[in-house]
């Protein structure tokens, strides 16, 4: 992310997403961000679309590292009824929190976009505390002829949505970085999209590092 950020794609996602935040996909992020209560942590929070969704018992800490999207973000919140949201300037790679701080952690349409996938993983995973969740939606690499369809749209897309990667293995990411799946569901943002959504669970550090009987 180029610190002075992206101010054309901020410009452009804001009204794409007049259109495409309706229906199926608002419908979406509520059932994701369902029951989310105590101390939530969402990264790369955009333009805000999730802030509405969230319900009153969370108390959710949202960083962007893109100054423009983040005004928006601002703007966002200003615009809804008070909610318990604070909106700050951070990368998913370096989080400004310390280990175990948050009871949960929301990533939506951002693990396509972030430089360091491994590294922002790896820090959501440092700040959740054992046993919290991480609930995603994101768009990931298709199969079969869609492979290469996204490879080769991969050069444009990218340049037109600020590093977007059409062919990340999310939730294989996810496991890499030591979470567990515990709900996926797949569908499709559009025809070139294939999207995942669910939970997964970061375990206690003693979990994690049990070596199973005759291991
Ligand atoms: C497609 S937008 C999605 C925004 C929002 N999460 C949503 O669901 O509408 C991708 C977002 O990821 C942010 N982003 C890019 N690199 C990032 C990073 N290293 N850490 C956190 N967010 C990042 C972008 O600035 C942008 O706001």
């Amino acid at each position: 992310m180029k610190p002075e950020g992206h101010r054309w794609f901020a410009a452009t996602y804001a009204l794409q997403t007049r259109f495409t935040e309706r229906g199926r996909m608002l419908e979406a992020r509520r059932r994701l961000l369902a029951g989310l209560r105590g101390d939530v942590l969402e990264i790369g929070a955009g333009t805000g679309a999730n802030f509405a969704h969230y319900p009153p018992e969370a108390r959710v800490i949202a960083i962007e590292p893109d100054p423009h999207m983040l005004r928006r973000a601002q703007a966002t919140l200003a615009a809804l009824p008070a909610r318990n949201i604070d909106v700050r300037l951070a990368p998913a790679e370096h989080l400004p929190f310390d280990d175990a701080s948050f009871d949960a952690a929301v990533t939506t349409l951002v693990l396509c976009s972030v430089g360091d996938l491994a590294q922002s993983l790896a820090e959501l995973r440092r700040v959740l505390r054992p046993g919290g969740e991480l609930r995603f939606m994101e768009h990931v690499r298709g199969e079969g002829a869609l492979v290469r369809v996204q490879s080769l749209a991969q050069p444009v897309w990218g340049w037109c949505a600020a590093g977007c990667h059409l062919d990340r293995r999310i939730e294989d990411a996810l496991r890499a970085a030591g979470f567990e799946i515990s709900s996926l569901k797949h569908s499709k943002l559009a025809p070139w999209l294939p999207m995942i959504r669910g939970v997964a669970t970061a375990p206690s550090p003693a979990a994690a590092d049990a070596t199973p009987p005759g291991g």
